[in-house]
């Protein structure tokens, strides 16, 4: 059992991890070894959200949704456009036709609300952005435990003067999109996850829920003992045995031809850290303009899937990745909570 205090009875948080990772089975898992796992509401139908909800409710309530805040500013349509072109060599290669641009969408958002609002899962997270005081206030009389994710000092201090629950800090170190919401073209936090902990306590008294880079035990009790009430960690489960993790992933996490990670917008428009492939390296110009990037890329991301060709896939991962294991969550739980 992984021991916790306060709002958390654990201190292991098994990140939500959007486009396959996360699994019911995950997320049980997490539970049955004492830490607690998020559903990924990101990319979903509100049906496949409810299966899955419905899922790990067979057995656990000790778990929490994870939802993607759609954002409204506008994106340079020229940009676009070009990239576009850009990517048409990228449509030959993996013989797929590019869909138009597609206009911006929310992710079904209102409906996810509803569907937390009616049946309010323990734990309810956000990233990309903050709910507006009306949602979060909604969520939390149903009886919710609000998250919101954030990736500096600014953006815990409008999370917090909006009154969420807790605060998870995510590092860029971490794995997958960046959270940040504020400014997007903003340098990421340049200090370590230890100085993002603390420039936010000196600013707010929630709990602090640490991320980014952790991938063994010594930086999970070392998060935990520079202040975190609980840390998130999403690459050390990515070839965890009950995770979704697509098979060209697994094994990219263990070729040695990918060794270093790097952040990209190429695949989706926004920020987001993975193993440097090919394509990272080739569209390192890629403009911002999330989903639209997202959904421009998505055939030809699953056709390279599809092909076994990594490179043309977006391998998340964050810095620690060469700790990973292939296991059970259960023992990489074990192992992680092992100096805690
Ligand atoms: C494959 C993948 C998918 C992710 N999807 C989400 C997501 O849907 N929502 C979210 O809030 N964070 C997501 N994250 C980020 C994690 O919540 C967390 O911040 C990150 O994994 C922590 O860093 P680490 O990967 O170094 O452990 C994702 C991370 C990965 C690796």
């Amino acid at each position: 059992m992984v021991g916790g205090s306060g709002m958390f009875d654990s201190n292991l948080i098994v990140a939500p991890m959007a486009g396959g990772p996360s699994t019911p089975e995950l997320v049980v898992a997490a539970a049955e070894s004492g830490a607690i796992g998020f559903l990924a509401a990101g990319y979903k139908s509100v049906d496949a959200l409810a299966t899955q909800i419905s899922a790990v409710r067979q057995s656990t309530e000790n778990f929490g949704v994870n939802l993607f805040v759609p954002d409204q500013r506008p994106v340079d349509q020229g940009a676009l456009a070009a990239y576009r072109v850009e990517l048409q060599t990228e449509a030959s290669r993996y013989r797929v036709e590019l869909p138009e641009l597609a206009g911006p969408d929310d992710d079904a958002w209102s409906e996810k609300l509803d569907l937390l609002t009616a049946q309010p899962p323990r734990f309810v997270s956000f990233t990309f952005g903050l709910p507006s005081s009306r949602v979060l206030s909604t969520l939390q009389r149903q009886g919710s435990l609000v998250l919101a994710t954030v990736t500096s000092a600014e953006e815990a201090q409008q999370a917090t003067e909006l009154g969420v629950d807790a605060l998870v800090l995510q590092h860029p170190d971490a794995g997958g999109h960046s959270a940040a919401f504020l400014d997007l073209e903003a340098t990421p936090w340049s200090g370590s996850l230890h100085g993002l902990l603390k420039a936010v306590r000196q600013l707010s008294s929630l709990p602090l829920v640490a991320a980014g880079g952790i991938a063994d035990s010594a930086a999970v009790s070392g998060s935990l003992q520079a202040g975190a009430s609980a840390v998130q960690l999403g690459t050390a489960f990515l070839k965890a045995k009950e995770a979704g993790t697509k098979e060209v992933h697994r094994s990219a996490l263990d070729d040695r031809r990918f060794g270093r990670t790097a952040r990209t917008r190429a695949f989706s428009g926004r920020w987001a850290r993975g193993l440097e492939n090919r394509f990272i390296r080739e569209h390192s110009g890629a403009p911002s303009g999330y989903p639209q990037i997202h959904h421009l890329t998505s055939e030809l991301r699953s056709a390279a899937a599809a092909q076994g060709d990594a490179d043309g896939v977006n391998l998340w991962a964050g810095t620690g990745y060469s700790l990973a294991r292939t296991a059970t969550s259960a023992e990489i739980i074990a192992e992680l909570s092992r100096q805690i």
